[in-house]
């Protein structure tokens, strides 16, 4: 896959042309209302700049995960009258994204008009990517712009099949994610440096393998910092850990000193005999966790060891949070390493990438989302690019 070869519609003449946009609108939702609208914000600027060259906007995307039928709970309805509130200008909805009633909205829309055309997993060639599913997309639209970064690791009719039927482009939050994640990983100002983070190693053993052919420092934190010390023959008590992986924690301990990455694990950590609000809590060094507690987030000395590690460091990519931040106080060194990297951010002296829905939920309770250079709208999608991975909506527009 060549990045170099994604092209934009940049220049294009878009006047009368129905441009078939696929966005990510998978917002978070509650009894029909849109409960954190960031993705629809990211979204604006790129649909905004279409309509103004006068093209006819035909937002495509699913929405939850129906069982490939139509439901009132998936539903892209309360989203669709979101992002017209956001957008400011009017957005029709059609109630289905192929046939005659999607194509009479697409009839009815204006140059510059704006539509909605209701969750394309509504439909099981979506999920399937069947040829036929996709063919009755594209009758709709003249080009296809994919700026859905966040569903490109999904092979789908209207994320991936599409680029096949009509001639095919990079939408602007795409471009943005790709070119943020390529500045932090592919061509980074050295030396760099990784936080990972999250309860398990389990789901990130690819994550840790390809970061540390990458980057120079690579941070532990989470509960898969506990099968780290376990590994190191460090007794955890009753923490979340996986001894089954500890074979695999060496193997990648291995790879990294071979490739001169430094794995920077925790040295104090504050444990608590329960994972409840109000449980007693202590700080206690790694090495002196009781048998019957267990550890929910890293200490002071950590988050200053991190800290210090990452003062010689140009850029920081961050996927998970070093403690349970769900629950006070165990978020805490995360807040604080956060904070302290938002604050080098400020100055100038540090690049911040930082990506995955509980991250950004972190980031978000720290306060400092708005410090870091750059913050993803993805979660799978970003996990699967740290693990080096193909996405296939952007293959597909590469060829
Ligand atoms: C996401 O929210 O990560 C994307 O919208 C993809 O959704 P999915 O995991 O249901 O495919
Ligand atoms: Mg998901």
């Amino acid at each position: 896959m060549n990045l170099d070869k994604l092209k934009t519609t940049d220049g294009l003449d878009l006047r009368g042309r129905r441009v078939l946009v696929r966005a990510d609108l998978n917002v978070p939702a509650k009894n029909g209302a849109v409960t954190d609208a960031t993705r629809l914000e990211r979204i604006i600027p790129g649909l905004r700049d279409l309509s103004s060259r006068g093209a006819k906007v035909i937002v495509l995307s699913h929405f939850g995960r129906p069982k490939g039928g139509p439901d009132t709970e998936n539903s892209l309805a309360p989203v669709a009258i979101e992002l017209g509130k956001l957008l400011g200008l009017p957005v029709s909805l059609a109630a289905d994204c192929v046939g005659p009633q999607a194509e009479a909205v697409i009839e009815g829309l204006a140059e510059g008009g704006i539509a909605v055309l209701e969750n394309t997993r509504f439909h099981k060639g979506e999920e399937k990517n069947d040829p036929e599913f996709a063919k009755a997309v594209a009758r709709l639209g003249d080009i296809f712009v994919n700026d859905a970064f966040s569903a490109a690791h999904r092979a789908h009719a209207t994320t991936e099949g599409l680029a096949h039927v009509l001639p095919a482009y990079a939408g602007p939050l795409l471009m943005e994610e790709i070119s943020a994640l390529r500045a932090a990983l592919e061509h980074p100002k050295r030396p760099t440096a990784a936080v990972v983070g999250g309860s398990k190693v389990s789901t990130k053993i690819p994550v840790l393998t390809n970061l540390s052919a990458k980057v120079d420092k690579l941070i532990i934190g989470g509960g898969m910092a506990n099968t780290f010390l376990l590994a190191g023959g460090v007794e955890v008590g009753k923490s979340l850990a996986e001894p089954d992986l500890v074979a695999t924690v060496h193997e990648i301990m291995r790879a990294a000193k071979a490739r001169s990455c430094e794995i920077v694990l925790p040295q104090d950590v504050v444990i608590s005999p329960r994972f409840e609000a109000g449980s007693p809590s202590a700080t206690v060094s790694t090495i002196e966790v009781p048998k019957d507690q267990m550890i929910l987030d890293v200490g002071p000395r950590t988050v200053a060891h991190y800290v210090d590690v990452l003062s010689r460091c140009n850029t920081l990519l961050w996927n998970g949070p070093l403690g349970a931040f769900e629950i006070a106080p165990f978020g805490e060194g995360t807040f604080a390493l956060a904070r302290a990297a938002a604050a080098r951010t400020r100055e100038g002296t540090l690049v911040t990438v930082a990506g995955g829905g509980d991250t950004v939920a972190a980031l978000n309770a720290a306060g400092v989302t708005g410090d870091f250079t750059y913050v993803s709208s993805a979660g799978g999608a970003f996990l699967e690019w740290l693990e080096g991975r193909e996405l296939p909506g952007i293959a597909a527009l590469t060829r």
